[in-house]
């Protein structure tokens, strides 16, 4: 019954699913998870039916004639049942520990060495996400999306921005929290591609919830191919709407947000080079289309009451011209 609850084929892409796993990291987790789960519940039903029978099976009491005192029996044999009871679950609860344990050595630290390293930031209320390196030239900042190779561990080194955040990818691996003067770090393997949902899972403050992100999890050619294009800096936009947007986006929007290859340097905000290229923007919360954009330019505070970014002063085109360039940025 409880197996039909089960995932019959895992969908890489549920959203924020724990109880199906998929990367080397998750599977012994997911397996403890149903195990334990399992487990309990046999013994709260085997419980239930012995409390079940003890109360069918008591034995009548008589009401002693008036006047006179019933004898006490003391019931006898009883006792080996309290020692097998005692024994099968003390057996039993060991079982889990030995296994929990196992679980725990066997996800600590993967078992090859990682594949790259990937620096995580949080903030209220997105993820800075740096991809580090030996070469300094090929160190690169992104936001809210990662992506990742499949079939070979990936290190995080996560760090807590201003508060303390909880980095979370369910169906790849457990919380490991992002706390502001330490390094803390995490590892995960995605087994086939696959887009993971991810959540800061630490209250840290009103926008906590909308605080998302999406891991990627590439064919090692196709994570190659997306890792050389973010290398590269924003090309100059061809359209005069677009190269009118890059004027107004370095005046207004560039002391914040970042776009490599261009003068906007602003490290307040998520880096937007190669924008175009991301799934969601404002950290998981509005599918990436250039409406979105649009929307979400004119009124931050409107679509996430609390965000640090502020409503740019602009005008309609000015509006028009910058999503015209963040079009362009892929
Ligand atoms: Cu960041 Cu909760």
């Amino acid at each position: 019954m409880l197996f039909a609850l089960m995932p019959a084929r895992a969908v890489a892409s549920a959203p924020l699913n724990y109880l199906s796993g998929h990367g080397t990291r998750a599977y012994p987790v997911v397996a403890l998870t149903w195990g334990v789960l399992l487990i309990a519940i046999t013994v709260v039903v085997i419980i239930s039916l012995l409390v079940a029978g003890a109360i069918w099976r008591r034995p009548g009491i008589v009401s002693p004639p008036p006047g006179q005192r019933l004898a006490i029996e003391r019931p006898v044999g009883g006792i080996k049942w309290i020692w097998i009871g005692v024994g099968l679950s003390s057996a039993v609860l060991l079982g889990t520990v030995v296994w929990t344990m196992s679980v725990l050595a066997a996800v600590t630290a993967p078992a090859a060495k990682p594949a790259l390293t990937i620096e995580v930031t949080g903030h209220q209320w997105w993820w800075q996400v740096r991809y580090l390196s030996d070469d300094p030239a090929k160190i690169f900042t992104t936001a809210n999306e990662i992506h990742i190779p499949t079939g070979v561990p990936v290190k995080f080194r996560l760090i807590g921005g201003d508060v303390i955040h909880s980095f979370w990818v369910p169906a790849l691996s457990g919380k490991t929290d992002l706390i502001p003067g330490q390094t803390n770090e995490t590892w995960m393997e995605a087994q086939k591609p696959g887009i993971y949902r991810g959540q800061c899972t630490e209250y840290c403050g009103i926008e906590h919830a909308r605080m998302g992100f999406v891991v990627v999890a590439q064919r090692p050619a196709d994570f190659e191919a997306w890792w050389l294009r973010q290398l590269q800096s924003a090309a100059a936009p061809a359209t005069a709407a677009a190269q009118a947007g890059l004027g107004d986006f370095n005046m207004h929007c560039g002391s914040c947000h970042a776009v490599r290859g261009t003068d906007a340097g602003g490290v307040l905000g998520p880096d937007l080079s190669h924008l175009a290229t991301r799934r969601t923007i404002a950290a998981g919360v509005l599918p990436n289309t250039p409406r979105n954009r649009a929307r979400w330019i004119s009124d931050p505070q409107g679509i996430k009451p609390g965000a640090m970014m502020q409503k740019p002063e602009l005008t309609e085109t000015q509006l028009t011209d910058i999503n015209a360039y963040l079009s362009t940025l892929n």
